[in-house]
Order: structure tokens, then sequence, then C-alpha cells
């Protein structure tokens, strides 16, 4: 696998040119659940943009607004305040140019592996014989191909996370989002999925927005990690990497990574409000 410096990553995607996603002045509130409660302001001002190629891990508590930040992007949920463009466009129907993988892996129970799979691919019209082939392929580096005839409730926990990423990743997307991807999966699979993930992502431009519990995997895969503090959910900071991509599992024992470790850990301790 080579090893790219960053600066070579920067020339390829230019500052000047102007981000593939932008998040300005973003934030989302619900109404009150029962009367004369307040409203409950999930996210508050949140600005970031994110380039092509580029990416971003966004860690945070439970309960600070991740999985809300990836909805209103994805455009399945509106923002309260502030808007959401995509290569400078601030259209709600983004769905077209952004894949999802949500936190629960919402398998379609009445399909098999191959047929949750392709759906991504028959939305845009692919011919079933093409998509079952192209998802096919692809299953086979998700470790699925014994299992593609199966139906989700048949599966592992760690499979069906593995069928959602498969889903999530056909076909190609501008911005692909991944809410705690492989959260159910065991340690090894997981490192496998990582390295998978991240030599996929070095051959295509697609941007991704990961959110993970996980320091070490935010480091482990991202470019700038951004971290959410809690209620409402608002950007309390943003750590530049200083490692190059693609990262094998050792270098977590890199001085900088363990560093950062440290750091990014103790602004997720700090109190922020
Ligand atoms: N549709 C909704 N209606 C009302 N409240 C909601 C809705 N969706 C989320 N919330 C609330 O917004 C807050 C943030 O939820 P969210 O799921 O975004 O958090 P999270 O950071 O993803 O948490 P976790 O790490 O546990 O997945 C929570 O208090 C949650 O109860
Ligand atoms: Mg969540």
């Amino acid at each position: 696998m080579t090893v790219r410096p960053r600066a070579w990553r920067e020339s390829m995607t230019p500052w000047t040119s102007p981000p593939l996603l932008d998040v300005r002045g973003l934030a989302k509130s619900y109404p009150p659940r029962r009367r004369g409660e307040a409203p409950l302001h999930v996210l508050e001002n949140v600005n970031f943009s994110v380039r092509e190629g580029e990416f971003i891990a966004v860690i945070g508590p439970s309960g600070s607004g991740k999985s809300t930040l990836l909805n209103v992007i994805a455009g399945l949920e509106s923002p309260s305040a502030g808007a959401v463009a995509i290569e400078g466009d601030p259209q709600l129907e983004r769905l077209g140019r952004i894949a999802y993988m949500h936190q629960q892996d919402l398998l379609l129970p009445w399909r098999t592996v191959l047929e949750n799979g392709r759906i991504g691919l028959e939305l845009q019209g692919e011919a079933k014989q093409e998509a079952n082939r192209k998802t096919a392929a692809l299953a086979e580096r998700f470790g699925l191909t014994d299992v593609l005839d199966q139906r989700p409730w048949q599966l592992s926990g760690g499979m069906r996370q593995r069928a959602a990423l498969l889903r999530a990743t056909l076909p190609e997307r501008r911005v692909l989002l991944l809410d705690e991807p492989f959260g159910a999966l065991d340690a090894i699979t997981r490192s496998a999925l990582q390295a998978w993930l991240t030599s996929v992502l070095d051959r295509q431009k697609t941007a991704v927005i990961l959110v993970t519990h996980d320091v070490e995997e935010a480091i482990l895969l991202s470019d700038r990690v951004l971290v959410l503090r809690g209620q409402p959910g608002a950007i309390a900071a943003q750590f530049h990497v200083p490692l190059p991509r693609p990262r094998s599992q050792a270098a977590a024992a890199d001085p900088p990574f363990i560093a950062l470790k440290s750091a990014l850990i103790h602004s997720l301790q700090a109190p922020w409000q």
C-alpha cells in the first residue's frame, strides 16, 4: 500500500477550490415532548466544510447530536437554522449525492443480503443482472459471499453491519456518511474493515464523515477530527491528524498518534458548558 505524504493529498485538492460540502450556522431543535417543557436544542451553530476526498471523524458524548447532524446533512431532517450546501448548492434533496449508513442498520428484513446490497443500484436504474454482479463482487471484500442469499435476521450483528456498509457504498457517491459503522464488530473484523475502507477510499475522491465513539479509530482513519460537545451539540474543538493517509494499525504506536489521542481524550473530558 503506497503511503502518500499529506502535502501530496492537499496539492490534489487545493484549498482555493470550493468545498464539496459546506455546513453553515446549522441548528436543530425538536419541539417540546410535553406541554410546558422547553424545546430540545440538539445542535447549535455548527460550522465546517469538507473537501473532495477528505475524511472527517466526529466524536462526542452520547446524545450530543452526532446522528442528528448526519440526518440533517443527508437531508432526512430539515435544519431549524443554517444550511448545508453540496457543491455550492443548498438544496434539500441531497440523497442522490450522499450515501448514508445509519447507526441502526435498517436492512429490509424480507430481502436477502444480495437484494439489500443492490438497492442503491436498483434506485439508479441499473439492470438487475448487472446490479447483482456488482453487489456480489463487492460482497467478497466484505466477507459476505457465503451469506448473499440469507435474510438479515439470519445473520450475526457484525454481518448485518457489513451488509449495511456494503449497501451504503453501492453506488459510489461524492459524500459518504457513516454512523458508527464498525460498532458491533469484533476487533479483528473491525480492523480488517477499517483497512479495507482506507484502501478503497484512497482510490476514490469520496469525502467521508464518520461518527465514532472510538478515538483511535477517528485518528487512524481521518484527516480531521471534530469534537462535539453535548446539549446543545456544537463543535468544541477540531484536530488535524498530522500523519499521512492511509495509515496502518501500526501508526497507533507513533508518538504523534499517541499525543493526539491524549489531546482528544482530554478535550472529550473538558467541561464545555
Ligand atoms: N426525532 C427526534 N425527536 C426528538 N428528539 C430527538 C429526535 N432525534 C434525536 N433526538 C434527541 O436529540 C438528542 C441527540 O440525539 P442523537 O441521536 O443525535 O445523539 P448521538 O450523539 O448520535 O448519540 P449516540 O452517541 O448515543 O448515538 C438526544 O437527546 C435525542 O433524544
Ligand atoms: Mg448516534
